[in-house]
């Protein structure tokens, strides 16, 4: 198959790298070799030093152009994500290409400064930034594009599905068996899992209200978020923790405490909770609204605040110990965090971290896991490298789902042990085992917000983060919580069966067997620990550290090579 170039242009936050990002997903599954040159990406090595002057934005579009083609006469795709404003030199590249597809990302002003996550068009429209596009610098866009995608009217999936189907039409991509992209995912999207509690409930103010929250928050106390709670507030914003609307009050953290259910009865897990010191609880009054501060000084969201409790106090005297016969390792850490927590709604102004091309929030993924038609998807939240172990229980999932779901997380700040490896290289390790050993069209591969160890309790929380992804079952492998296999079973017994929307596939770590020659885990080997041949993360990085391949029984090659390439800090 002769190559490609997808060429999205579009105003900075119209959507140029979602839908890239989600393009590159959905061809890699069709056989398609394709490589993202996302503008925002390009600019911190091929056009490092670039400003945005015209003669600068001309020469980083004719630089992304030449390496299109390139990439383009290779045989595979690619597709390039930068705001390429001027039409002549667009142009110049589609005549210099030929296979190009102009992808017009269309959104109005008024939304995309709604929308703000970076907050550029803020700082533009305070002329605190000279010369941005669409604001005091001109963008114009194509006279006849391929594809016209409206961004702030049309859904994710639906975007996508367009520029599929004109791909498909071009003959450029193999169409899909069966429907229609379009069709396959208007239809497989109310056939997923439905959300915890029955919908997504997203914490993102609507973008008319962001600008009127940043102001109002200016005046209101401010609460400093930690880390953890920095990044509940972006798993709230994007419904990930759906129904959950805020941090949790003192009825619904005691019902959770020792029921794992939030007031109103629905099962709930892990308290959420936005802990203070008694100087800061000071300042703070129910009823009043607080604005709330991330750790690098920016207010990213306010607080409506209708409740303050010390847990420490309301726990007196009761028992502590939850469903789960003991006191859950989470009420533990309150105690660390700050002795009085606060309860109320938040409404998020602005992400805290960055958007990244690869974090896809329950939407994107919901939208992605529609397109490839999937019904039932198996979810895994996976915090370590992609060893043997992983590859094959993620296989056994997949015998009996349609698709699957990695989600490669990190964890907590301050959690994380010296000896781990960074996600961004764990992302390219799962990139590289998904393409060479997995089905690919089955696979959809993201990443993901930090998450907390725990007990049984997470257990669970990780499988309803999977359902709010758009899962109907979760991978739940033993050695990722305290209390193992049986901690993660025992505090899914605590619900009756069909309480939670999805079902957990609770695994003990798996290894290479030398009595079956074959992967197994402790429940279907014969012959003990000494038949095991196995390796834990850090054991694999020291061995490459020191040269040495790990065994193939524990690591495929191509993941070795990968880690063997990475630059490491560590000694
Ligand atoms: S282009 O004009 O040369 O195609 P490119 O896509 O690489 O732009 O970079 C745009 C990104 O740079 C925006 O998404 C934004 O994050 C950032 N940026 C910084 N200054 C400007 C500016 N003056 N105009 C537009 N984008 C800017």
């Amino acid at each position: 198959m002769s190559g490609f170039v997808v060429w999205f242009t579009g105003l900075s936050g119209a959507g140029k790298s979602t839908l890239g990002a989600m393009l590159a997903a959905e061809l890699r599954t069709r056989g398609v070799h394709v490589e993202v040159l996302d503008g925002d990406e390009v600019r911190t090595h091929l056009s490092k030093g670039l400003g945005f002057s015209r003669e600068d934005r001309d020469t980083n579009v004719r630089r992304i152009g030449f390496v299109a083609k390139l990439v383009a006469r290779s045989g595979a795709c690619a597709i390039t994500g930068a705001i390429s404003p001027f039409r002549a030199i667009r142009d110049e590249q589609r005549a210099a290409i030929g296979r190009f597809v102009e992808v017009y990302c269309c959104a109005s002003i008024d939304a995309l400064a709604d929308r703000d996550p970076k907050g550029l068009y803020r700082k533009a429209l305070a002329g605190e930034i000279k010369g941005f596009t669409g604001i005091d610098d001109p963008y114009e866009p194509p006279a006849s594009p391929e594809v016209t995608v409206y961004t702030d009217r049309e859904s994710k999936e639906e975007s996508l599905a367009k520029i599929v189907g004109k791909l498909e039409e071009l003959g450029y991509v193999p169409a899909a068996k069966g429907n229609t992209t379009a069709v396959r995912a208007k239809q497989t999207s109310t056939l997923l899992a439905r959300p915890h509690g029955g919908e997504l409930v997203l914490r993102a103010a609507a973008p008319g209200l962001r600008e009127m929250l940043a102001e109002r928050a200016r005046s209101r106390t401010v609460i400093d978020l930690d880390a953890e709670a920095e990044v509940d507030i972006d798993l709230l914003a994007t419904g990930a923790l759906s129904p959950l609307k805020g941090f949790l009050g003192e009825k619904d953290f005691l019902r959770v405490a020792r029921e794992m259910r939030l007031e109103n009865g629905l099962p709930w897990p892990v308290p959420i909770t936005l802990a203070v010191s008694e100087e800061a609880a000071l300042l703070l009054q129910i009823g009043a609204e607080a604005a709330l501060r991330a750790r690098d000084g920016r207010i990213v969201a306010v607080i409506e605040v209708n409740d303050l409790y010390r847990p420490k106090v309301a726990l007196a005297g009761r028992t502590l110990a939850g469903p789960l016969g003991d006191v859950d390792p989470d009420l533990a850490r309150h105690e660390a965090r700050g002795p009085v927590l606060v309860g109320g709604e938040v409404h998020v102004i602005e992400p805290v971290r960055r958007a990244e091309p690869s974090v896809h929030d329950p939407a994107t993924t919901r939208a992605m896991l529609a397109t490839r038609g999937f019904v039932t998807v198996a979810g895994i939240r996976t915090r370590t490298l992609p060893r043997r172990a992983e590859e094959h229980l993620a296989k056994v999932a997949l015998e009996v789902t349609g698709g699957l779901w990695i989600q490669a997380i990190e964890a907590l700040e301050g959690e994380r042990g010296p000896e781990a490896a960074s996600l961004s290289t764990r992302l390219r390790c799962h990139e590289v085992l998904v393409e060479r050993y997995f089905p690919v069209e089955r696979v959809v591969l993201s990443a993901g917000l930090p998450a907390r160890f725990g007990g049984g309790r997470q257990a669970v929380l990780d499988a309803i983060v999977c359902q709010n992804h758009g899962c109907s079952h979760a991978i739940l492998v033993g050695s990722t919580y305290a209390g193992g296999v049986s901690g993660a079973e025992r505090a899914f017994r605590v619900y009756a069966p069909g309480e939670l929307g999805v079902v957990p596939l609770c695994f003990e770590d798996a290894f290479h067997s030398t009595r079956t020659n074959s992967m197994a885990t402790s429940r279907s080997a014969p012959g003990d620990a000494s038949t095991w041949i196995t390796a834990t993360e850090a054991e694999i990085l020291a061995m490459i550290t020191r040269g040495q391949a790990p065994p193939p029984e524990v690591l495929r090659r191509e993941v070795a090579e990968v880690l063997a390439a990475e630059p490491r800090s560590r000694p």
